[in-house]
């Protein structure tokens, strides 16, 4: 067993629930946990972030694995969003069908985002649907790694192909983040900011408190800080797996974010267009008179703190583009009726929807 401080949690789902475990080094232990929802002599199909060849992580999967579990294939993706589309999947089925999986088989998942959401989609699709863990290596993956959410892109747009496959396990060690890039820790930051401010005054405190240390890679610090988040996450899609509701909170920041995103403009990773979107929507909440003063002044420091951007340059102030973002938000996948839409904080940990928004007053935030 290995030392320090484990936290685990569970997510509820139709499909049956599962648990988040995270905690540093927990890699070397993978068969442990493993097996406590995987059958011994399960075959495996490793799926995993070429990235992470020369850090050595796959190796430590194979090794820990080996006594327990045959891996009868590993496959390393290329790294990138392009990587999520049919092409990709239609590799992995291949492999997997030389490889003689059958509906017994296990995919594993070890990466981040982009690696949890096309190997979960192959696994849901793979003779209709195999299971599969995810082991997340970025601060991003705490979002994309619960909920069950899985998706490949199309040229058309990000996510149009997917399915809802919860994975049987998502297990978390955050030692693997001490070789996340800057930015990509950055990134991931916006979205635990994200679910302090609709759920949890708590974990927003918690990184006020320690922002530097967590940016530090502090590894009981971060484990904190993924507990508490994971947490949020797993609440709201208990609550609403399907996004029937409650779940639409979690797109605070989203619907101005992937305006930015779709418009490609410069190179934003997710987690910074979605701190700009946050600072907009939540500056949308102040004009439409419904959050408490001073709300978006510490969103921004606690933002800027954790280096990411907190408005559109002024290159995109202008009025051609702010209403080209506007109308790539009529055309949100989930935008109903082309209604201007938003998730609004009112307070810190507390938020408002409302549909209708006038769209002067949209401007205007994106002006701020
Ligand atoms: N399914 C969901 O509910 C959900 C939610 C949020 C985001 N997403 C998806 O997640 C994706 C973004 O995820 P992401 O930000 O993790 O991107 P990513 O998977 O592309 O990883 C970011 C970068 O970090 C590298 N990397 C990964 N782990 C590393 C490590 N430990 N050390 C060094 N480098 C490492 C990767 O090679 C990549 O270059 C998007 O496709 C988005 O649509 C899905
Ligand atoms: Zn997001």
């Amino acid at each position: 067993m290995q030392n320090g401080m484990i936290r685990k949690l569970k997510v509820q789902s139709q499909t049956g629930d599962y648990e988040v475990i995270i905690g540093s080094g927990l890699l070397t232990h993978i068969d442990e946990y493993l097996s406590s929802v995987i059958e011994h002599n399960a075959p495996l199909f490793l799926v995993y972030d070429e990235a992470l060849d020369p850090l050595g992580y796959p190796e430590q999967v194979k090794t820990s694995l080996k006594n327990q579990y045959p891996v009868m294939a590993s496959f390393a993706i290329p790294s990138g969003e392009h990587s999520k589309s049919l092409e990709m999947a239609g590799q992995l089925y291949q492999v997997a069908i030389k490889a003689g999986l059958d509906r017994k088989a296990v995919f594993l998942a070890l990466g981040g985002g982009v690696t949890g959401d096309l190997a979960g989609f192959v696994a849901a699709t793979y003779m209709r649907g195999v299971r599969f863990i995810q082991i997340p290596t970025t601060l991003l993956a705490h979002d994309s790694s619960i909920g069950g959410k899985v998706a490949v892109n199309l040229p058309e747009g990000k996510n149009l192909v997917g399915a809802f496959h919860s994975p049987e396990l998502v297990i978390y060690d955050v030692k693997l983040l001490e070789s996340l890039p800057d930015r990509e820790m950055a990134s991931g930051m916006a979205e635990a900011i994200k679910h302090g401010m609709i759920m949890s005054p708590e974990l927003f405190y918690y990184i006020e408190e320690s922002a530097e240390d967590l940016l530090q890679k502090d590894q009981n610090k971060l484990t904190d800080l993924l507990y508490m988040s994971c947490q949020v996450k797993a609440n709201v899609v208990s609550q609403d797996e399907k996004e029937t509701g409650l779940r639409a909170i979690l797109n605070f920041g989203h619907t101005v974010g992937h305006a930015i995103e779709a418009m490609e403009y410069g190179t934003y990773t997710h987690g910074e267009a979605v701190a700009i979107g946050m600072m907009v929507e939540t500056e949308i909440s102040h004009l439409l008179g419904l959050s408490e003063p001073g709300i978006k002044e510490r969103l921004g420091q606690l933002l800027t703190r954790c280096h990411l951007p907190t408005s559109l340059p002024d290159a995109l102030k202008t009025s051609e583009e702010q209403e080209a973002l506007v109308d790539q938000m009529r055309r949100d996948k989930k935008a109903e009726l082309r209604s201007l839409a938003f998730v609004m904080p009112s307070g810190v940990g507390e938020v408002k929807m409302m549909r209708d928004v006038p769209e002067d007053i949209v401007i205007k935030a994106l002006m701020s």
